[in-house]
């Protein structure tokens, strides 16, 4: 989709983050731009910011977890502006620790948030867009689903995360060739950057329990997003401005971190090849070894 001037833009998790840089990005392109968020605060700040930038804005509170309140973004976002020529599924969280130890509410939440908030996207606003496709072939939209490169490869103490991040893999490119079937003009992408210094870090503040302890494996890989943060040296703004680039082009995938791609093979050829898992860490000698010994003797 080249031409964004006078479209609609609605975008989820847009207070913070890659949301939020991707909100400013719309904004600049001359979109008119519906950013929802579940924190009230910064949500009213990007709010204030979007107009600054002269764009048409609609703010709305919604939990993308609750069918209902991602029903009502899409009613008030066709009532304000019609039917959006781009849909960003981005709102997420982060959650670690070993397998076994995520409770059953926290599988909840984290598996609402990450999978069934962008499926709760998919359903409220594709069927308007298909609509809007056939009552006009100069009609054309495009769906960004935030997924990670934790959907293609499995980094230990991050099995929830992980698993969110799989299906979404999964669920978008079943709706790349569910869309194929029916148009060529709403077009979809998965977005799968690696890791980025971005709110994310901060996601215990969503917890669904706030009473209770990270447990040593949780607050080990908490110290090491936290350090892979610091280090890196992609920005929500890059990853933003990748994006945008992307939809333009009309790419699939939106790899961020080209030179963390190389376990997505390894993994295809364990698969291809009836192997076990080789370990994710192989090409950085010590790492397992440093985690062994952290959870043994921690
Ligand atoms: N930062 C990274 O390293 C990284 C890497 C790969 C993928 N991702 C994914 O990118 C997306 C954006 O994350 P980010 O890194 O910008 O983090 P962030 O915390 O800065 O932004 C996420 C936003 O989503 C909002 N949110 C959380 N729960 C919500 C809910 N139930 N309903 C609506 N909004 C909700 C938060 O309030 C926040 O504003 C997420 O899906 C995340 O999993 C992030």
């Amino acid at each position: 989709m080249k031409n964004l001037v006078g479209k609609v833009a609605v975008i989820t998790g847009a207070a913070s983050g890659f949301g939020l840089e991707l909100a400013r990005l719309a904004a600049k392109a001359g979109m008119s731009v519906v950013i929802s968020d579940i924190e009230a605060e910064p949500l009213s700040r990007a709010e204030v910011e979007m107009k600054s930038l002269g764009a048409p804005t609609l703010a709305m509170r919604v939990d993308v977890a609750r069918t209902d309140d991602v029903q009502a973004l899409a009613a008030a976002t066709l009532a304000r502006f019609g039917v959006p020529a781009l849909l960003i599924n981005n709102a997420g969280m982060a959650a670690g620790g070993l397998a076994w130890e995520n409770t059953a509410k926290e599988w909840d939440h984290v598996m609402g948030v990450n999978l069934h908030g962008v499926v709760n996207g998919v359903r409220a606003f594709v069927p308007h867009m298909l609509v809007a496709a056939k009552q006009s072939v100069d009609f054309e939209a495009h769906i960004v689903n935030v997924a990670s490169l934790a959907g293609l490869q499995c980094m230990p103490l991050m099995s929830l995360y992980n698993t969110s991040k799989f299906a979404v893999v999964g669920f978008t490119e079943t709706l790349f060739h569910d869309l194929a079937l029916m148009t060529d003009q709403v077009n979809v992408s998965v977005l799968c950057p690696g890791v980025v210094p971005t709110g994310i870090s901060r996601s215990e503040r969503f917890a669904p329990d706030s009473n209770l302890q990270a447990t040593p494996s949780q607050q080990l890989v908490r110290t090491l997003a936290d350090q892979g943060m610091a280090q890196s040296r992609v920005s929500a703004a890059d990853v933003a401005k990748q994006t945008m680039a992307a939809v333009s082009e009309n790419r699939y995938y939106v790899f961020t971190h080209p030179e963390e791609l190389h376990n997505i093979r390894v993994r295809a050829d364990d698969q291809l090849q009836g192997r076990r898992p080789t370990d994710p860490f192989a090409s950085l000698p010590g790492v397992t070894a440093y985690l062994k010994k952290a959870l043994h003797t921690g």
